[in-house]
């Protein structure tokens, strides 16, 4: 079946556009740059710095940040594996916070106890497109000169007390994966105030090409200096996680389309919201009056004392429902952890540290109840049988 509104006309004129230029130089960047421009406007910073992936994007902030062997990052217990690999990737200790039960975002007051003099940044993550409680955050921040990597991969668009939740965070990074609000296939952008981390990043992001700004990626900006057999090009470290252009010309289209697909998505939560309220085995992820939730999914704890998760999810489907999604198991959980291969990326540093069964007592309690149900359809009309099969199985079981 040919998908008619994931993508349109924009996305491919500006992919012809790209096509068209014949390339050019790989890091000229022009629709890269587009793509940014459009993108930190949208989302209210100064700067935006495009990438391949939502996990690269979380690693060259914590390269901007400096955060390097042996610091430690905070980060929620309940959240993708990439918060936790990119600490890995930089010789950084993990630390990890508990949740709030009913929004099951990162616990600020655990946040807080969490931290030691060898804290170096805290990531947090608004979970399902739901805003931390940003105020209470940055406030502890603030008090120990600490900053804050936002991953909004989840949550574009999001607000916190009416205002976008790039502000009061030093990085926020969103991915592009084709889950996400708006998509390029596969991809990341990452934004910031600061032109000093914006330039930082992008050079991560490249090859650590001393030529390289805070809004532009070219590299070869005088020609005659650049080929100068003397000429050094690299002044920092540098990963190559790119994004190529023709997925910018995807990014940019989209992002002059995002409020169609926040709108899609928030519209077809309230038709879910109607169809739980009154369910007292179904507790939806609480929205607190001061968050407005992009709805990246449709979240909510199963708390039925006789009828199995997996039971009620079958019968779902069984009524035409998309497949109900499980929540992450947390990342300390992870076989990864479990198994003890994560030391392998640092034996001297991390040989000694455990992460036992307890260390988050709510997340633990928390994550084998949340259910996931699908938000991403086209219309409403495309949402509303998946949302009646909800109502069927509620009615079957009673
Ligand atoms: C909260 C969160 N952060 C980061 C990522 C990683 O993004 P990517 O898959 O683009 O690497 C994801 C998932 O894709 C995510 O859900």
């Amino acid at each position: 079946m040919k998908n008619t509104w994931r993508f349109g006309e924009a996305e491919f004129n500006y992919i012809r556009e790209v096509l068209d230029s014949g390339f050019g130089s790989g890091t000229s960047g022009g629709m890269n740059n587009r793509f940014e421009v459009a993108f930190a406007e949208k989302v209210g910073a100064k700067w935006a710095v495009t990438f391949n992936s939502g996990t690269s994007t979380l690693h060259a902030a914590l390269h901007a940040l400096g955060v390097g062997y042996g610091d430690e990052v905070i980060m929620p217990a309940l959240t993708v594996i990439s918060n936790l690999s990119v600490t890995l990737a930089q010789n950084a200790i993990p630390v990890f916070a508990d949740i709030n039960e009913n929004t099951f975002n990162i616990d600020p007051d655990d946040i807080e106890r969490k931290i030691t003099p060898r804290t170096k940044a805290i990531q947090v993550v608004p979970i399902y497109g739901l805003p931390c409680q940003y105020d209470r955050i940055s406030e502890i921040a603030k008090k120990h000169d600490l900053p804050i990597i936002n991953d909004a991969a989840q949550a574009f668009g999001a607000k916190y007390k009416g205002r976008s939740i790039t502000e009061t965070c030093s990085i926020t990074s969103y991915s592009l994966e084709n889950s996400k609000h708006i998509t390029t296939g596969d991809g990341g952008i990452i934004v910031t105030d600061s032109e000093e981390y914006a330039a930082r990043m992008r050079k991560f992001g490249s090859l650590g090409y001393a030529a390289m700004t805070s809004g532009d990626g070219r590299i070869r900006l005088n020609r005659k200096v650049f080929q100068d057999p003397n000429y050094k090009r690299h002044d920092d470290l540098g990963l190559n996680y790119r994004m190529p252009e023709v997925a910018a010309a995807v990014g940019l289209a989209q992002t002059e389309r995002m409020d169609f697909f926040l709108k899609t998505r928030l519209d077809t939560a309230n038709l879910y919201d109607e169809v739980v309220k009154d369910v007292a085995y179904l507790t939806p992820q609480l929205v607190p009056d001061d968050c407005e939730s992009s709805y990246w999914c449709y979240s909510l704890r199963y708390l039925h004392d006789e009828i199995s998760w997996q039971d009620f999810s079958d019968k779902y489907v069984e009524f035409g429902g998309d497949g109900v999604y499980a929540a992450w198991a947390l990342t300390y959980h992870e076989t990864l952890i479990s198994s003890g291969a994560w030391k392998r990326h640092c034996p001297p540093l991390y040989q000694d540290l455990e992460y036992e069964n307890g260390l988050c007592p709510i997340a633990e309690r928390v994550q084998p109840t949340i259910m996931q149900l699908v938000n991403n359809y086209g219309s409403l009309e495309e949402a509303q049988p998946k949302v009646e099969a909800l109502h069927k199985t509620i009615q079957y079981f009673g």
